[in-house]
């Protein structure tokens, strides 16, 4: 099959089993996001909200696409256009890797870096993404582009609604829990839907950062952190709490540890999210709280290659 252009790369991700970092009882599997062309889950929201803008009209032809992105939002909407022929600024907070700079301009984007607030290089707070979000609306101004706004586009979560039924169709059988870790919150809320859909009783557990733990109700001690894209210590605009069955807390140490453990044992080098929600979803089937033969999925959020 040839796909049309790289923007039918997007979703379609396989299923890997981690057999040899949880040998059971139960099977842990995750989606394989890291696969896409921008090298991650954001690629699906990308190209979700780009289709739909030009469709209903707020994004006209070669008129300019602006977002805040902490790399991964970026380098989907890189891809998505290159094909589409938009031009691309994206506003980033200087706390983000420089590798993602590097490939958000090998793609043709303009990149805005952002100083952080109260973070530091490695670790992203809510206040230096929100001095990126200010920055970004500036450039859309400035440019009479148009602003993405991933954090209030609907069409994340429908995008993701997509990923919950690959995850159903690929799996062939009850999916008994499921374990992401929150920034946009999209990938958590639209896959949770479709799981709970089809089994109410699908366990919806959210991964957070220790000391950044707001949907577990806690006060943030800590806002600092590696797991980069997630953990922002606040609630997203469009979560639905409903769908949350309970929060896992990952440190950096074990964030650490488990993205060497998947790169040596599975031949999977992931960033630091897809490392803790593997690590949280270990947490959980070591709880004895699931069923001796559980499904549980979860997602590799990224390519190791970002950091
Ligand atoms: C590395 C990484 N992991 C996880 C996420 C969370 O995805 P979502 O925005 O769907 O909550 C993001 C989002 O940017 C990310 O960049």
């Amino acid at each position: 099959m040839i796909a049309a252009s790289a923007l039918d790369l997007i979703g379609s991700t396989p299923l890997v089993a981690l057999d040899r970092v949880w040998p059971g009882p139960g099977r842990l599997v995750a989606k394989a996001e890291f696969l896409q062309p921008g090298g991650s889950v954001k690629d699906r929201a990308a190209r979700a909200i780009l289709l739909a803008a030009r469709r209903d009209g707020r994004l006209a032809h070669r008129t300019p696409v602006v977002e805040m992105s902490s790399g991964n939002m970026g380098a989907g909407l890189a891809v998505a256009c290159a094909v589409l022929g938009h031009p691309l600024f994206v506003a980033m907070s200087a706390g983000n890797s420089p590798e993602r700079v590097k490939m958000l301009e090998g793609l043709g984007a303009a990149v805005v870096l952002v100083p952080q607030v109260d973070g530091v290089p490695g670790q992203v707070t809510g206040a230096d993404v929100e001095a990126a979000a200010v920055a970004a609306r500036d450039l859309a101004k400035e440019t009479g582009g148009f602003y993405v706004d991933q954090f209030n586009a609907v069409e994340g979560i429908a995008a993701h609604e997509q990923t919950g039924i690959e995850i159903l169709e690929q799996a062939g059988r009850r999916v008994d829990a499921w374990v992401a870790a929150v920034g946009s919150g999209c990938s958590f809320v639209g896959v949770a839907r479709r799981l709970r859909a089809a089994n109410p009783a699908t366990r919806c557990m959210v991964v957070e950062p220790e000391g950044s733990r707001p949907l577990a109700g806690e006060t943030v001690r800590k806002a600092r952190h590696m797991l980069q894209g997630t953990g922002y210590g606040r609630t997203p605009p469009h979560w639905d709490a409903s769908l949350m069955d309970a929060s896992i807390a990952v440190s950096d140490e074990e964030a650490v540890h488990w993205r060497n453990r998947l790169a040596h044992e599975e031949g999977l080098y992931i960033g630091y999210s897809a490392a803790a929600n593997v690590c949280a979803a270990v947490k959980l089937m070591k709880s004895g709280k699931l069923r001796p033969d559980a499904l549980v999925v979860t997602l590799l959020c990224d390519t190791g290659l970002k950091y």
